[in-house]
Protein backbone atom coordinates (compact mmCIF):
# COMPACT_ATOMS: atom_id res chain seq x y z
CA UNK A 1 0.00 0.00 0.00
CA UNK A 2 1.51 3.54 -0.66
CA UNK A 3 2.46 5.22 2.10
CA UNK A 4 0.46 7.80 4.26
CA UNK A 5 2.14 11.56 4.54
CA UNK A 6 2.06 13.87 7.22
CA UNK A 7 2.53 18.05 6.36
CA UNK A 8 2.97 20.24 9.82
CA UNK A 9 3.00 23.94 9.46
CA UNK A 10 -0.32 23.85 6.55
CA UNK A 11 -1.54 27.50 7.77
CA UNK A 12 1.26 28.60 6.99
CA UNK A 13 2.65 30.67 4.05
CA UNK A 14 4.83 27.87 2.90
CA UNK A 15 3.28 24.54 3.76
CA UNK A 16 -0.49 26.33 2.91
CA UNK A 17 1.05 26.79 -0.51
CA UNK A 18 2.60 23.08 -0.56
CA UNK A 19 -0.81 21.74 0.51
CA UNK A 20 -2.71 23.59 -2.46
CA UNK A 21 -0.30 22.20 -4.81
CA UNK A 22 -0.59 18.17 -3.52
CA UNK A 23 -2.95 17.60 -6.21
CA UNK A 24 -0.45 17.68 -8.57
CA UNK A 25 1.22 14.38 -7.34
CA UNK A 26 0.31 11.61 -9.18
CA UNK A 27 -3.25 9.76 -8.21
CA UNK A 28 -2.61 6.80 -6.31
CA UNK A 29 1.25 7.45 -5.11
CA UNK A 30 0.57 7.66 -1.54
CA UNK A 31 -2.44 7.11 0.72
CA UNK A 32 -3.65 9.29 3.20
CA UNK A 33 -2.32 12.70 3.14
CA UNK A 34 -2.47 13.87 7.17
CA UNK A 35 -2.26 17.70 7.69
CA UNK A 36 -1.64 18.72 11.49
CA UNK A 37 -3.74 21.15 12.83
CA UNK A 38 -4.15 23.00 16.03
CA UNK A 39 -8.06 24.78 15.07
CA UNK A 40 -11.58 23.36 14.16
CA UNK A 41 -11.57 26.27 11.28
CA UNK A 42 -7.95 24.69 10.03
CA UNK A 43 -9.46 20.91 10.35
CA UNK A 44 -11.83 22.56 8.09
CA UNK A 45 -9.76 24.02 5.46
CA UNK A 46 -7.19 21.25 4.99
CA UNK A 47 -10.22 19.02 4.69
CA UNK A 48 -11.00 21.10 1.14
CA UNK A 49 -7.52 20.46 -0.07
CA UNK A 50 -7.70 16.07 0.42
CA UNK A 51 -6.03 16.34 3.46
CA UNK A 52 -7.08 14.58 6.83
CA UNK A 53 -6.81 16.93 9.94
CA UNK A 54 -4.95 15.67 12.42
CA UNK A 55 -4.58 17.38 16.05
CA UNK A 56 -0.98 15.81 18.17
CA UNK A 57 0.23 17.56 21.18
CA UNK A 58 3.49 18.73 20.04
CA UNK A 59 4.92 19.38 23.79
CA UNK A 60 4.02 15.83 24.47
CA UNK A 61 6.48 13.04 22.96
CA UNK A 62 3.97 10.09 24.29
CA UNK A 63 1.11 12.06 21.48
CA UNK A 64 3.92 12.29 18.83
CA UNK A 65 4.80 9.01 18.86
CA UNK A 66 1.21 7.21 19.51
CA UNK A 67 -0.29 9.61 16.55
CA UNK A 68 2.24 8.56 14.00
CA UNK A 69 2.22 5.07 14.86
CA UNK A 70 -1.63 4.85 15.20
CA UNK A 71 -1.65 6.27 11.99
CA UNK A 72 1.07 4.40 10.28
CA UNK A 73 2.54 7.46 8.84
CA UNK A 74 5.29 6.96 6.91
CA UNK A 75 6.71 10.45 5.31
CA UNK A 76 6.83 13.82 7.59
CA UNK A 77 6.98 16.98 6.26
CA UNK A 78 7.53 19.17 8.89
CA UNK A 79 7.19 22.98 8.21
CA UNK A 80 7.11 24.45 11.93
CA UNK A 81 10.33 25.93 13.25
CA UNK A 82 13.58 26.17 12.34
CA UNK A 83 15.45 25.72 16.00
CA UNK A 84 13.15 22.76 16.85
CA UNK A 85 15.65 20.47 18.82
CA UNK A 86 13.11 18.46 20.24
CA UNK A 87 9.54 17.59 18.14
CA UNK A 88 11.99 16.52 15.24
CA UNK A 89 13.74 13.66 17.64
CA UNK A 90 10.36 12.14 18.85
CA UNK A 91 8.97 12.15 14.92
CA UNK A 92 12.06 10.77 13.62
CA UNK A 93 11.88 7.95 16.52
CA UNK A 94 8.16 7.05 15.78
CA UNK A 95 8.54 7.09 12.08
CA UNK A 96 11.73 4.38 12.80
CA UNK A 97 9.07 2.11 14.66
CA UNK A 98 6.46 2.54 12.06
CA UNK A 99 9.36 1.00 9.90
CA UNK A 100 10.08 -1.75 12.48
CA UNK A 101 6.06 -2.50 11.74
CA UNK A 102 5.75 -2.76 8.16
CA UNK A 103 9.50 -2.82 6.65
CA UNK A 104 8.94 -0.26 4.16
CA UNK A 105 11.77 2.81 4.15
CA UNK A 106 10.46 6.21 6.49
CA UNK A 107 11.30 9.47 5.41
CA UNK A 108 11.86 12.66 7.38
CA UNK A 109 11.90 16.50 5.78
CA UNK A 110 12.95 19.16 8.40
CA UNK A 111 12.58 22.69 6.52
CA UNK A 112 15.34 25.02 8.68
CA UNK A 113 16.21 28.44 6.64
CA UNK A 114 19.46 29.45 4.48
CA UNK A 115 19.89 32.02 7.50
CA UNK A 116 21.76 29.28 9.08
CA UNK A 117 23.94 29.00 5.66
CA UNK A 118 25.16 32.64 5.98
CA UNK A 119 27.17 34.77 7.95
CA UNK A 120 24.99 35.02 10.60
CA UNK A 121 25.25 31.82 11.58
CA UNK A 122 29.14 31.43 10.97
CA UNK A 123 28.85 29.44 7.54
CA UNK A 124 31.75 30.01 5.10
CA UNK A 125 31.37 32.58 2.93
CA UNK A 126 34.21 33.22 0.89
CA UNK A 127 32.53 31.92 -2.04
CA UNK A 128 29.85 29.22 -3.42
CA UNK A 129 28.30 26.92 -0.13
CA UNK A 130 26.65 23.97 -2.58
CA UNK A 131 24.18 22.20 -0.75
CA UNK A 132 25.64 19.28 -2.13
CA UNK A 133 28.82 19.63 -0.68
CA UNK A 134 29.91 16.27 1.27
CA UNK A 135 31.53 18.14 3.98
CA UNK A 136 28.11 20.06 4.35
CA UNK A 137 27.22 17.76 7.92
CA UNK A 138 31.08 18.63 9.53
CA UNK A 139 30.59 22.39 8.28
CA UNK A 140 27.32 22.87 10.12
CA UNK A 141 29.08 20.99 13.23
CA UNK A 142 31.54 23.63 13.00
CA UNK A 143 29.04 25.90 12.73
CA UNK A 144 27.52 25.22 16.76
CA UNK A 145 30.51 26.90 17.99
CA UNK A 146 31.59 29.71 16.24
CA UNK A 147 27.79 30.56 15.09
CA UNK A 148 27.60 34.78 15.85
CA UNK A 149 24.02 34.90 17.41
CA UNK A 150 22.64 32.16 19.75
CA UNK A 151 19.44 31.44 17.71
CA UNK A 152 21.68 30.89 14.91
CA UNK A 153 23.60 28.08 16.80
CA UNK A 154 20.31 26.82 17.93
CA UNK A 155 19.27 26.27 13.95
CA UNK A 156 22.56 24.47 13.29
CA UNK A 157 22.02 22.41 15.93
CA UNK A 158 18.54 21.44 15.13
CA UNK A 159 19.67 20.47 11.50
CA UNK A 160 22.32 18.04 12.26
CA UNK A 161 20.28 16.83 15.08
CA UNK A 162 17.97 15.73 12.46
CA UNK A 163 20.79 14.19 10.46
CA UNK A 164 22.38 12.04 13.56
CA UNK A 165 18.88 10.66 14.88
CA UNK A 166 18.21 10.16 11.73
CA UNK A 167 21.32 8.69 10.93
CA UNK A 168 20.94 6.25 14.46
CA UNK A 169 17.21 4.99 13.69
CA UNK A 170 17.41 4.39 9.67
CA UNK A 171 14.99 6.81 8.87
CA UNK A 172 15.76 8.66 6.03
CA UNK A 173 16.35 12.91 6.49
CA UNK A 174 16.24 15.85 4.41
CA UNK A 175 17.06 19.71 5.96
CA UNK A 176 15.48 21.59 3.06
CA UNK A 177 16.68 25.49 3.04
CA UNK A 178 14.05 28.34 2.17
CA UNK A 179 16.10 31.66 1.22
CA UNK A 180 14.29 34.74 0.75
CA UNK A 181 10.81 33.35 -0.46
CA UNK A 182 8.58 35.97 -1.90
CA UNK A 183 5.34 35.91 -4.11
CA UNK A 184 1.44 35.17 -2.59
CA UNK A 185 1.12 32.18 -0.58
CA UNK A 186 -1.55 30.23 -1.98
CA UNK A 187 -2.79 28.07 1.05
CA UNK A 188 -5.71 29.13 3.34
CA UNK A 189 -3.84 31.08 5.68
CA UNK A 190 -0.38 32.98 6.29
CA UNK A 191 -0.34 34.70 2.15
CA UNK A 192 3.07 36.11 2.91
CA UNK A 193 6.34 35.92 3.61
CA UNK A 194 9.46 36.80 6.02
CA UNK A 195 12.43 38.96 5.01
CA UNK A 196 10.49 41.13 2.48
CA UNK A 197 7.73 41.62 5.32
CA UNK A 198 10.49 42.77 7.59
CA UNK A 199 11.90 45.47 5.46
CA UNK A 200 8.74 46.78 4.69
CA UNK A 201 7.45 46.86 8.43
CA UNK A 202 11.07 48.02 9.21
CA UNK A 203 10.74 51.04 6.54
CA UNK A 204 7.07 51.80 7.26
CA UNK A 205 8.09 52.43 10.63
CA UNK A 206 11.01 54.72 10.07
CA UNK A 207 9.47 56.27 7.06
CA UNK A 208 12.76 55.05 5.15
CA UNK A 209 14.74 52.44 3.74
CA UNK A 210 18.00 51.16 5.70
CA UNK A 211 20.70 48.86 4.44
CA UNK A 212 22.37 47.26 7.14
CA UNK A 213 25.75 46.15 5.44
CA UNK A 214 29.25 47.39 3.60
CA UNK A 215 29.18 46.68 0.20
CA UNK A 216 26.91 44.56 -1.52
CA UNK A 217 25.67 41.37 0.16
CA UNK A 218 23.82 38.75 -1.53
CA UNK A 219 21.24 36.63 -0.53
CA UNK A 220 19.40 33.96 -2.41
CA UNK A 221 16.12 34.32 -3.31
CA UNK A 222 13.23 32.10 -4.43
CA UNK A 223 9.69 32.38 -5.49
CA UNK A 224 7.26 30.73 -3.57
CA UNK A 225 5.80 28.29 -6.55
CA UNK A 226 9.27 27.11 -6.71
CA UNK A 227 10.00 26.35 -2.85
CA UNK A 228 7.05 24.37 -3.64
CA UNK A 229 8.15 22.52 -6.78
CA UNK A 230 11.14 21.73 -4.76
CA UNK A 231 9.40 19.92 -1.80
CA UNK A 232 6.75 18.32 -4.13
CA UNK A 233 9.81 17.25 -6.83
CA UNK A 234 11.27 15.57 -3.45
CA UNK A 235 8.21 13.71 -2.25
CA UNK A 236 7.80 12.74 -5.74
CA UNK A 237 11.23 11.65 -5.62
CA UNK A 238 10.61 9.47 -2.84
CA UNK A 239 7.16 8.29 -3.43
CA UNK A 240 8.76 6.85 -6.51
CA UNK A 241 11.80 5.51 -4.26
CA UNK A 242 14.28 7.47 -6.02
CA UNK A 243 18.00 7.87 -4.68
CA UNK A 244 17.72 11.27 -4.07
CA UNK A 245 20.73 11.72 -1.28
CA UNK A 246 19.75 11.71 2.55
CA UNK A 247 21.03 12.08 6.06
CA UNK A 248 24.42 13.75 4.96
CA UNK A 249 23.75 14.08 1.80
CA UNK A 250 20.11 15.39 2.27
CA UNK A 251 20.49 19.45 2.10
CA UNK A 252 18.39 21.11 -0.20
CA UNK A 253 18.30 24.98 -0.68
CA UNK A 254 15.17 26.29 -2.64
CA UNK A 255 16.77 29.09 -4.61
CA UNK A 256 17.01 29.93 -8.22
CA UNK A 257 20.06 31.99 -7.82
CA UNK A 258 21.15 35.19 -5.42
CA UNK A 259 20.59 39.33 -5.52
CA UNK A 260 22.42 42.03 -3.59
CA UNK A 261 20.00 43.19 -0.73
CA UNK A 262 20.74 46.48 -1.62
CA UNK A 263 18.62 45.98 -5.31
CA UNK A 264 15.84 44.36 -2.98
CA UNK A 265 15.96 47.43 -0.83
CA UNK A 266 16.00 50.04 -3.65
CA UNK A 267 13.05 48.80 -4.98
CA UNK A 268 10.69 48.04 -1.82
CA UNK A 269 12.01 52.14 -1.37
CA UNK A 270 10.80 53.06 -5.16
CA UNK A 271 7.69 51.29 -4.25
CA UNK A 272 6.81 52.47 -1.19
CA UNK A 273 8.12 56.46 -1.96
CA UNK A 274 5.26 55.96 -4.62
CA UNK A 275 2.66 54.84 -2.08
CA UNK A 276 3.91 57.88 0.26
CA UNK A 277 4.43 55.27 3.31
CA UNK A 278 8.61 56.94 3.13
CA UNK A 279 9.83 60.16 2.90
CA UNK A 280 12.55 59.61 0.90
CA UNK A 281 13.46 56.83 -1.79
CA UNK A 282 16.96 56.87 -1.15
CA UNK A 283 18.29 53.73 0.38
CA UNK A 284 20.68 55.09 3.57
CA UNK A 285 22.59 52.72 5.84
CA UNK A 286 21.71 52.14 8.95
CA UNK A 287 23.89 53.36 12.39
CA UNK A 288 23.50 52.17 15.70
CA UNK A 289 20.57 54.32 16.50
CA UNK A 290 18.31 53.38 13.58
CA UNK A 291 19.31 49.61 14.07
CA UNK A 292 17.38 50.26 17.54
CA UNK A 293 14.55 51.56 16.13
CA UNK A 294 14.55 48.96 13.20
CA UNK A 295 14.80 46.11 16.27
CA UNK A 296 11.91 48.39 17.83
CA UNK A 297 9.92 48.04 14.81
CA UNK A 298 10.34 44.38 14.80
CA UNK A 299 10.15 43.66 18.11
CA UNK A 300 13.57 42.40 18.54
CA UNK A 301 16.84 43.35 20.03
CA UNK A 302 19.20 45.67 17.78
CA UNK A 303 21.85 43.01 17.44
CA UNK A 304 19.08 41.09 15.86
CA UNK A 305 18.05 43.46 13.28
CA UNK A 306 20.69 42.44 10.56
CA UNK A 307 20.16 38.83 10.98
CA UNK A 308 16.25 39.80 9.78
CA UNK A 309 17.00 41.87 6.83
CA UNK A 310 20.90 41.90 5.92
CA UNK A 311 23.76 39.34 5.93
CA UNK A 312 25.93 37.40 3.15
CA UNK A 313 24.52 33.84 2.46
CA UNK A 314 26.43 32.28 -0.50
CA UNK A 315 24.40 28.95 -0.18
CA UNK A 316 24.15 27.92 -3.46
CA UNK A 317 21.11 25.24 -4.86
CA UNK A 318 22.78 22.33 -6.80
CA UNK A 319 20.90 19.42 -5.55
CA UNK A 320 17.98 20.53 -6.79
CA UNK A 321 18.67 20.43 -10.46
CA UNK A 322 19.85 17.08 -10.21
CA UNK A 323 17.17 15.27 -8.70
CA UNK A 324 14.87 17.11 -11.82
CA UNK A 325 13.76 20.45 -9.91
CA UNK A 326 13.62 23.28 -12.59
CA UNK A 327 13.03 26.79 -10.83
CA UNK A 328 10.65 28.84 -12.94
CA UNK A 329 11.61 32.18 -11.87
CA UNK A 330 14.91 33.68 -11.92
CA UNK A 331 16.74 35.48 -9.35
CA UNK A 332 16.31 39.31 -10.93
CA UNK A 333 12.14 38.62 -10.96
CA UNK A 334 12.17 39.25 -7.05
CA UNK A 335 13.11 42.81 -8.19
CA UNK A 336 11.06 43.04 -10.82
CA UNK A 337 8.03 42.56 -8.82
CA UNK A 338 8.92 44.20 -5.85
CA UNK A 339 5.93 46.47 -5.96
CA UNK A 340 3.44 43.77 -6.27
CA UNK A 341 5.26 42.20 -3.21
CA UNK A 342 5.07 45.63 -1.17
CA UNK A 343 0.91 45.56 -2.55
CA UNK A 344 0.31 41.73 -0.86
CA UNK A 345 2.51 42.91 2.12
CA UNK A 346 0.16 45.82 2.71
CA UNK A 347 -2.58 44.12 1.96
CA UNK A 348 -1.83 41.20 4.39
CA UNK A 349 -0.17 42.19 7.08
CA UNK A 350 -1.12 43.62 10.31
CA UNK A 351 1.33 46.64 11.09
N1 LIG B 1 8.83 32.16 4.49
C1 LIG B 1 10.14 32.21 4.33
O1 LIG B 1 10.65 33.03 3.57
C2 LIG B 1 11.05 31.27 5.07
C3 LIG B 1 12.41 31.34 4.83
C4 LIG B 1 13.25 30.48 5.52
C5 LIG B 1 12.76 29.58 6.45
N2 LIG B 1 11.42 29.54 6.69
C6 LIG B 1 10.93 28.60 7.70
O2 LIG B 1 9.95 27.75 7.13
C7 LIG B 1 8.96 27.41 8.10
C8 LIG B 1 7.60 27.79 7.56
O3 LIG B 1 7.64 29.17 7.22
P1 LIG B 1 6.33 29.96 6.86
O4 LIG B 1 6.77 31.20 6.17
O5 LIG B 1 5.36 29.07 6.20
O6 LIG B 1 5.82 30.35 8.31
P2 LIG B 1 4.34 30.79 8.79
O7 LIG B 1 3.56 31.30 7.66
O8 LIG B 1 4.55 31.66 9.96
O9 LIG B 1 3.70 29.41 9.26
C9 LIG B 1 4.10 28.76 10.43
C10 LIG B 1 3.28 27.50 10.58
O10 LIG B 1 3.71 26.79 11.73
C11 LIG B 1 2.57 26.48 12.54
N3 LIG B 1 2.97 26.36 13.94
C12 LIG B 1 3.76 27.20 14.64
N4 LIG B 1 3.92 26.74 15.90
C13 LIG B 1 3.22 25.58 15.97
C14 LIG B 1 2.97 24.62 17.01
N5 LIG B 1 3.50 24.77 18.21
N6 LIG B 1 2.19 23.57 16.73
C15 LIG B 1 1.64 23.40 15.51
N7 LIG B 1 1.83 24.27 14.49
C16 LIG B 1 2.60 25.34 14.72
C17 LIG B 1 1.63 27.63 12.30
O11 LIG B 1 0.33 27.24 12.71
P3 LIG B 1 -0.76 28.32 13.23
O12 LIG B 1 -1.32 28.96 11.97
O13 LIG B 1 -1.74 27.51 13.96
O14 LIG B 1 -0.02 29.32 14.08
C18 LIG B 1 1.78 27.79 10.79
O15 LIG B 1 1.06 26.78 10.11
C19 LIG B 1 9.33 28.19 9.38
O16 LIG B 1 10.08 27.34 10.18
C20 LIG B 1 10.21 29.31 8.84
O17 LIG B 1 11.12 29.78 9.81
C21 LIG B 1 10.56 30.35 6.01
Amino acid sequence: MPPNILITGGSGYLGGTLLAHMHTLPHGSYTTLYALVRTSSQAESVAKYGATPLTLDLSSPASIKETIIANQISIIFHLINPVDTENTVHMIKALAEVKKANGNEVHFLFTTGAKLFSSHAGAPTDGPLYDTDEKMYEIQQGQVSSAPHPFAALGVQANSLVVSTGKKFSVRTYVFAPCIVYGQGEGFGNKISIQTVAIVQAAKALRRVYSIDEGRPTWPVCHVRDNTTLYLRILESILESKEIGYGENGYFLASSGSVAWMDLYEAIANSMKKRDLIGDEKVVKANDATLQRIGDALGCPKDFAPVQIGGLCTFTAKHGQQIGWKPQFAPEHIIETADEEVELILKHSKF
